[in-house]
């Protein structure tokens, strides 16, 4: 209920102003400095008033791809003379539009495709105290093959369910068709409902996570979009499976129009009696909630997001216990992606020997996924399982935009650091890709073309996690500010070859301990793009670091110069 009040204050003051923040630990008797902790947590909340036109510029990979350094410093200029009470420009995290980059978000409200000059004309609207209303372009209803009810009656999985009660069957099934986890981390969705239908404890839960916030990951905004009834049945089948009541679907708040849909269709859902209590006239219960997040990317780690729903910080907990065991409010918790619980009624609908016909080269099922940067057509793209990243990239996406060259790409967000153009044959699978050194991750294919500085896209990654780094871990902390520090020096001017050297070991180092010794995925992570780089594109690095030039003249000009000083991170 926090966020609530926190967010009511917000809207009727534009800030927390600290006597309301008085206020509101006398009302609900908390004491002052929990609700400070927590509102100086989320980047949502201001804590001072804010200016009159905030411009926040998306600074990661997809829109710096994109543009998006020039058109901060050329915003910077058009509003050199305005005053700070005015006008602020500052970076911002992806804010889930990497399809439409560069984005900006103004005064919280989200324009993506823009140009310097239509930022500037919203700006000027905000500025003269007018409404500026994010655009929500006319979605075309996508027939998507995932559908199993693209011609008939919905939730038909679920009626038959009620019906039969074949509540190990379900288990049997998504055990056979060896379903995993498209959330990152892929793993098997069976023993995840397994272990939380064996506990004991009448109280579970079942959370969707549509948190959605690394870079270049956009898939499930489209699969909320065009297939909503079918997230909504595969945590409600969730629930009947594990003996779960109630179910959240916990959605970044950025996605305000796949707020729109999915509470439509929950509420329609109500309304032919598929959600609530006695649901389809029987004897079970399953209530659904949308919880909308108060923002950043470590909160789609799975232990920050339930503390996040329970009020506090997210800051991710130690695990083991895992959520199956203890989770949200201590009790067994199932958590699972958007297209994870896609893939259930497809499953059970249509049996396991369809969904492994689906893939190819030997894959299982349909993939998600969305592409983005230096690609002719950005978007996002069902296709099998297994699908050669080469065709994904060429035929999707149209190929690299400009006829240039393909240089890299990263298979998912900076998570899965940078593969070079050789490496384009590689599959969409999760062993295939694993075997290449990097990971299927969620399906977030961020392209970049021959212009690309490596050197410069793995910084722009590291930063990204520095500036998303909950701070609760002294590795995670210390190592990705330590590592942004050392690229960004490396990306300014040569230094001797001994002292390279000595460089190169530190890092080498300091990434072993982040990965070790990190309590989250985060911070295990983060070393991933430089390490990446490192691999398949020494020879850039060395030209950087040694000879003090970049062969794609991104670093050492007055511009990125210029730039360095302006990208002072969204937590300085
Ligand atoms: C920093 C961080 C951010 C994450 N963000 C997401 C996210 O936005 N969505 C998601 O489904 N999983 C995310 N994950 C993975 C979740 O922790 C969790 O593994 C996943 O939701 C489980 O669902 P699955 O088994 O269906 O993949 C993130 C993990 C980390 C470490
Ligand atoms: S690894 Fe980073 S994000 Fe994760 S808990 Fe530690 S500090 Fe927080
Ligand atoms: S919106 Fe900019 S990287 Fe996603």
């Amino acid at each position: 209920m926090i966020f609530d009040d926190l967010r009511a204050i917000q809207l009727r003051y534009g800030f927390l102003p600290k006597a309301e923040l008085e206020g509101l630990s006398q009302r609900t008797q908390t004491p002052l400095y929990q609700i400070h902790s927590v509102a100086s947590f989320y980047p949502h909340f201001h804590l001072t008033p804010p200016a009159k036109a905030e411009i926040r510029v998306c600074a990661d990979m997809s829109c710096h791809l994109n543009g998006a350094c020039e058109l901060r410093a050329e915003l910077e200029r058009r509003f050199s003379g305005s005053r700070p009470e005015e006008v602020q420009i500052r970076d911002v995290s992806c804010l889930g539009r990497c399809d439409r980059a560069p984005a900006v978000a103004i005064n919280d409200q989200i324009f993506a495709d823009v140009t310097a000059a239509s930022a500037e004309q919203i700006t000027r609207h905000a500025l003269r105290g007018e409404e500026t209303l994010e655009p929500h372009p006319e979605q075309s209803q996508v027939k998507c093959k995932a559908d199993p009810y693209e011609n008939g009656e919905k939730y038909g999985v679920v009626r038959g369910l009620v019906e039969s009660r074949a509540w190990d069957d379900v288990l049997t099934q998504l055990k056979a068709a060896e379903l995993r986890g498209m959330g990152g981390a892929g793993f098997p969705t069976s023993t995840k409902w397994d272990l939380v239908r064996k506990q004991p404890d009448p109280a579970k839960y079942v959370v969707c996570n549509a948190d959605e916030s690394e870079p270049g990951t956009i898939k499930d905004r489209f699969i909320m979009t065009h297939l909503p009834h079918l997230v909504i049945e595969g945590m409600l089948i969730a629930g009947l499976v594990t003996g779960a009541k109630r179910g959240i679907l916990y959605i970044r708040h950025e996605y305000g129009m796949q707020e729109g849909i999915l509470g439509k269709e929950i509420r329609h859902c109500y309304h032919r009696g598929l959600l609530g209590k006695k649901l389809l006239g029987g004897d079970l219960d399953f209530d659904l909630d949308i919880f909308v997040s108060p923002g950043g990317y470590i909160c789609g780690e799975e232990s920050a997001l339930m503390e996040a729903i329970e009020g506090h910080r997210a800051e991710p907990r130690n695990k083991p216990p895992f959520p199956g065991q203890i989770g949200l409010w201590q009790k067994p918790t199932l958590i699972n992606n958007v297209e994870t619980f896609i893939n259930v009624p497809q499953i059970l609908a249509r049996g396991v020997d369809w969904f492994a016909a689906q893939g190819v080269n030997g894959s299982r099922g349909l993939k998600f996924v969305g592409v983005s940067g230096h690609v002719e057509r950005p978007g996002v793209f069902e296709v099998p399982m297994g699908t050669p990243m080469r065709e994904v990239i060429f035929k999707h996406a149209g190929g690299i935009r400009g006829n240039r060259a393909l240089k890299a790409f990263a298979p998912s967000g900076p998570s899965s650091g940078y593969l070079p153009a050789s490496m384009v044959d590689v599959r969409l699978d999760f062993k295939a890709l694993a075997d290449a050194g990097s990971m299927l991750g969620s399906g977030a294919i961020v392209v970049c073309d021959d212009t690309t500085c490596m050197l410069d896209m793995a910084l722009n990654a590291v930063r990204f996690y520095r500036n998303e780094s909950c701070g609760k871990c002294v590795p995670c902390r210390v190592g990705s500010q330590k590592m942004s520090d050392l690229l960004g020096r490396w990306a300014q001017g040569p230094v001797s070859e001994p002292q390279y050297r000595a460089e190169l070991a530190l890092l080498d180092e300091l990434s072993e301990a982040m990965s070790q010794t990190s309590i989250c995925g985060l911070g295990q992570i983060a070393p991933a793009p430089i390490q990446s780089v490192l691999k398949h594109f020494r020879a850039e690095i060395d030209a950087h670091v040694l000879k003090g030039q970049c062969p794609n003249g991104i670093c050492f000009t007055a511009a990125s110069r210029a730039g360095e000083a302006q990208r002072v991170g969204i937590r300085p």
